[in-house]
């Protein structure tokens, strides 16, 4: 048996996999963001493992005798928080999260500083972990003064969990202190951020082993000291899950933020458009991925200006939309990633006449969000990347109609998998197996079963063509005086 953890944002998923690769159950612990000012985001570290204990402590209760049987643990988890250790190994503050833009004004500054596109193949973006720590020097000098280590929130976990300091290839790139194309830490980014490689865990391939479960963890899970791996970031880890490994396959996620993830088999930075270029989490293989930040967030602002549930107004849209709606939406509720890096864009409707009702608000937001995924996937393309299908995952996956309004509005082909646990604990799961094998071996990042396949709309599509520019010039009239 094989647990996988992933540290999301919303909530912990614990998730146990037999050895041939099949879920056996999963548990969540909700986790909540507090955010002290507008366009902060922060969680209490030691949350994420109560989080944990919860979790795995609901899988441990219900299946005793599978749990007992643990042979290996792997980690995923959200990407660039900055949790900030002192001499005591103790959260120094709150970890600040993937979707805080605090650090917008120290972006500049820090590009200014190092050749920061080019070691690492991105954007110095707000909700990065380097910028960050700027930010803490100028506001919090004294905690900046007191870091002795950052981690990433999955890596603190995999602190409490086995007493090592490590992260992987995958997350850690996520930092903008890796040396991507290189995969080990640059000094000379660290330096640019006042840090050196001590403050910094070790480095390793997702598929290393990290370290072994406490002796005393272990005794209270009633497990052996198991080893656990070094996992990944959650979009790598939920392509390990996905079998998402060669150059061509991609994936889809529509989550709090949209995610097109296409695998490579080098580093390929498109840092004109804002793509991000990462380590897998995988030996020898990296990734292009393009994100829109308000996906689901889009769907979850209206459901709670409407006061119903985001499935209920999922509902509202036909399975089978026909035609466009007359209103347009813009989905930059907390700025956009690519291909814009815009963190300051702001988000409308546009078209709104006596007779609009909630279906179509609904119907507007789900396009909005695909317009946004179609310039993601442009930007891809511009890259270098060409996706073939891909696997749909995420929340908002479970609305057929909105996967139907992105293959029009995308051209993409999306694969739905049978199972909904698919995610980046299962990745994490697969990648606690391949920890215990020596070398690298793809067969254990097998795709998973496909229930069905959604293939662009022709008619959808077509009239798709025109809204399209209409948003593009949308994005220009509302938000263009930024650039
Ligand atoms: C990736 C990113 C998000 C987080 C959230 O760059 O910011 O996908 O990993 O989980």
């Amino acid at each position: 048996m094989h647990l996988g953890i992933d540290i999301g944002t919303s909530g912990v998923k614990a998730l146990m996999m037999t050895d041939a690769g099949q879920v056996l159950a999963s548990r969540d612990a909700a986790l909540t963001t507090s955010r002290p000012h507008p366009g902060w985001a922060e969680q209490n570290p030691d949350d994420w493992i109560a989080a944990v204990q919860a979790a795995v402590g609901a899988l441990r209760h219900d299946f005793p005798a599978d749990f007992a049987k643990l042979a290996s643990i792997g980690l995923a988890g959200q990407m660039h928080g900055a949790t900030l250790l002192g001499a005591d190994d103790r959260p120094l503050r709150p970890c600040i999260l993937w979707n805080d833009g605090r650090a917008a004004d120290h972006c500049a500054p820090f590009e200014s500083r190092a050749d920061v596109r080019g070691l690492s193949g991105n954007i110095a973006m707000a909700g990065f972990t380097a910028p960050k720590l700027l930010w803490v020097a100028e506001q919090e000098p004294h905690t900046f003064a007191a870091t002795r280590m950052v981690l990433l929130p999955k890596d603190y976990v995999r602190l409490w969990l086995t007493g090592e300091k490590a992260t992987d290839m995958s997350d850690a790139a996520g930092t903008l202190w890796l040396d991507v194309g290189q995969r080990r830490w640059s000094p000379e980014l660290l330096a640019a951020t006042g840090l050196t490689p001590d403050h910094m865990p070790r480095v390793l391939e997702g598929t290393a082993v990290s370290g072994h479960l406490r002796a005393d963890l272990a005794a209270e899970w009633g497990v052996s000291p198991v080893p656990v791996a070094a996992g990944g970031g959650d979009n790598a880890a939920t392509a390990c899950g996905m079998g998402v490994l060669e150059p061509g396959a991609g994936f889809l996620s529509l989550g709090t933020s949209g995610v097109l993830f296409a695998a490579t088999r080098d580093f390929r930075p498109n840092t004109a458009e804002a793509v991000h270029a990462f380590c897998h989490a995988v030996p020898g293989r990296w990734h292009q991925m393009g994100v829109t930040l308000s996906a689901v967030d889009s769907l979850s602002w209206l459901s709670r200006q409407m006061g119903a549930t985001p499935p209920e107004l999922a509902a509202l849209v036909p399975r089978d939309v026909a035609r466009a709606s007359d209103v347009m939406f813009l989905p930059y509720l907390s700025g956009e990633r690519t291909p814009h890096n815009a963190p300051t864009a702001r988000g409308a409707f546009v078209g709104l006449a006596a007779s609009t009702d909630r279906a179509q608000l609904v119907q507007a937001v789900m396009e909005g969000v695909a317009f946004a995924l179609a310039d993601v996937h442009d930007a891809l393309g511009r890259s270098g990347v060409a996706m073939g299908p891909v696997l749909a995952v995420g929340g908002g996956a479970r609305s057929e109609s909105w996967l139907r309004i992105i293959a029009a509005a995308t051209g993409l082909t999306l694969l739905i998998p049978e199972s909904a646990d698919v995610g980046a604990a299962y990745g994490a799961a697969k990648l606690a197996r391949a920890c215990l094998s020596p070398g690298f071996d793809a067969g254990h990042f097998n795709p998973p079963p496909i229930r069905a396949t959604i293939t662009p709309d022709p008619a959808l599509a077509a009239a798709y063509v025109p809204r399209r520019a209409r948003f593009r010039q949308l994005y220009a009239a509302i938000n263009g005086a930024q650039h």
